[in-house]
């Protein structure tokens, strides 16, 4: 989290009568001593570190994690090639004042100007799963396939889609993998009696 998230997270706890300590560091080196946390949730915050980083931020949550406990992540991934390259080519507008749009990857030089700007990247489940090789069971659920739809369909539809993803991903399971989230939850094995 930045400065800026703290500030929201300090004043949310603060309304809701909580009691709460912060700190700013980087997932990949936190200066906490190992076995410090029951928990390590990290949303949306892989896409945003490079491969080493990665790698290294979920071998720093298993050490910062006491035995048998867990780290959650909830992450943007493109599993699929062929959905991704769709995704690019499309191009996306605005959707909120004072960001920008996305160009199609078919227009060369306003993509490579696209990307240059970006500070995040596409990740897969996959490389999350191989990061948190260490953990004694790791669970993978995907979200979102029908929502990857919702700039092509109107207000009252897209309201509906993740109700309808929800429905579609209980029949169908399997479809997890083309959703644009995952949500990863991975335990480290508990202390072994002596
Ligand atoms: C897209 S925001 C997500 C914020 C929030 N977790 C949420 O889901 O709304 C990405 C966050 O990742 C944080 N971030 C980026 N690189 C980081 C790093 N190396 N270590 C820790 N946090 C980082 C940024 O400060 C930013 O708060």
């Amino acid at each position: 989290m930045g400065p800026d998230l703290v500030a929201a997270a300090r004043l949310a706890t603060r309304v809701n009568g909580g009691d709460a300590s912060f700190a700013v560091a980087d997932a990949a080196w936190v200066p906490f001593a190992d076995a410090s946390f029951d928990v390590v949730v990290g949303m949306n915050v892989l896409h945003h570190l490079s491969r080493p980083a990665l790698a290294r931020a979920v071998r720093e949550a298993y050490r910062l994690l006491t035995p048998g406990g867990i780290a959650v992540f909830y992450e943007p991934v493109e599993n699929s090639r062929v959905l991704g390259w769709l995704r690019d080519a499309i191009p996306a507008p605005a959707t909120r004042k004072g960001r920008k749009g996305r160009p199609s990857i078919l227009q060369r030089r306003a993509w490579q100007a696209y990307q240059a700007e970006l500070d995040d990247r596409s990740l897969t489940t996959r490389e999350i799963r191989r990061a948190a090789v260490s953990f004694a069971e790791v669970h993978a659920r995907g979200y979102g396939v029908l929502v990857r739809l919702k700039r092509f369909v109107g207000e009252g539809r897209r309201k509906r889609l993740p109700e309808l993803d929800a429905r579609m991903l209980a029949a169908v399971p399997f479809l997890e993998r083309f959703g644009r989230h995952v949500l990863v939850v991975s335990r480290k094995a508990p202390a072994t009696a002596v």
